[in-house]
């Protein structure tokens, strides 16, 4: 937390330069690198020394870069990233600097859905472009209308870096939820609001142990469990679509929806193999089907 503290003060202090320019003594790890972050496209200047100091020379992986005690890069691009070392004219080392270029956080573009209803819900965001430098997400969520000071914390999820999960969803609020995603990096910060109406974003996982079952009079018997993921199947009831197919795959039908976790398809010809596969939907239709499960197939024996 504290960490975190010291990154938004230094953040802060990057952006009143606007140069697009940052830097910090990266002390605790290697005491003598002097880590510089810098935009892709802006110049950099880097002095050696403090005081005018004559014959010194900055190097780039160790050959001669320039004999000139600043270190200047105009429209900085990511291959000048690297270890920069400033030497006196006996070749001693005076600073080392490794130089970082990469982008500010940009908008996140955020994508909300939730495979648990009303347990969860996960939220996950790219960053276009990726900003190459470490980023880090301060993520949290509120009712529309209530303080700021009541936000709470959606928790990073799966140990993903830019995904994270809301608990216990109010079920039909009256107003929707915001979230708020800020990206912090060494070059800049920004937040990106988004309102979510829980039922919106439902959708289960896809069911799972389907079964096929060749049945006589060219019938298949289809079972299959609800997503394990779905906390409460009884309370929260599910409706199943099927769809099957045999040949090409565009040519696919769809049956349903239906309540129980079996079906019967008839009217099937000989010889011919089907491939099965199953969608869940709320039951009151509320958010997106799942994905469709792994097609399953059966052949109808010739007799
Ligand atoms: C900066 O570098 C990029 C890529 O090398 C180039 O496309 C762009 O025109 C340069 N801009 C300036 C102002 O030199
Ligand atoms: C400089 O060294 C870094 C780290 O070893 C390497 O990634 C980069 O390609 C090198 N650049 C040049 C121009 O040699
Ligand atoms: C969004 O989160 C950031 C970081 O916690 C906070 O500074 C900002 O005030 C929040 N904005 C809104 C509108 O919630
Ligand atoms: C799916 O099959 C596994 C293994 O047979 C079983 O442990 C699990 O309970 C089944 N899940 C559902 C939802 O039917």
């Amino acid at each position: 937390m504290k960490h975190q503290n010291m990154c938004l003060i230094y953040v802060f202090g990057a952006l009143t330069i606007t140069s697009g320019v940052f830097s910090q003594d990266s002390t605790t790890l290697q005491p003598d690198v002097r880590e510089v972050f810098v935009a892709v496209g802006s110049s950099v200047k880097i002095p050696c020394t403090d005081g005018e100091e004559k014959g010194v020379e900055w190097r780039f992986n160790s050959s001669v870069l320039v004999s000139s005690p600043v270190l200047s890069i105009q429209n900085t691009s990511l291959t000048d990233q690297g270890i920069y070392t400033c030497h006196q004219p006996n070749g001693n080392l005076i600073q080392t600097v490794s130089l970082n270029p990469g982008y500010p956080p940009s908008p996140p573009d955020v994508y909300c859905w939730s495979p648990s209803y009303p347990k969860r819900a996960i939220c996950s965001w790219t960053l276009t472009p990726d900003p190459i430098l470490p980023t880090h997400y301060i993520t949290t969520y509120r009712s529309f209308s209530e303080p700021l000071s009541s936000a709470r914390q959606c928790k990073k999820w799966e140990e993903q870096a830019r995904q994270c999960a809301l608990e216990e969803l109010e079920i039909f609020a009256r107003e929707p939820t915001l979230i708020n995603i800020t990206a912090v990096n060494a070059l800049g910060s920004t937040t990106h609001i988004w309102p979510l109406v829980f039922e919106q974003i439902v959708k289960p996982d896809h069911p799972v142990n389907v079964s096929v079952m060749v049945m006589p009079g060219r019938k298949l018997s289809v079972q299959w469990g609800p997503p394990p993921t779905w906390p409460d199947p009884v309370n929260f009831l599910l409706k199943y679509t099927v769809k099957f197919h045999w040949g090409k795959p565009e040519t696919a039908r769809t049956l349903g929806p239906y309540e129980s976790n079996k079906m019967v398809l008839s009217g099937l010809l000989a010889g011919r193999t089907y491939y099965i596969q199953i969608s869940a939907k709320d039951f009151l239709d509320d958010g997106r089907n799942s994905d469709w499960s792994a097609p399953i197939s059966a052949t109808i024996p010739i007799n």
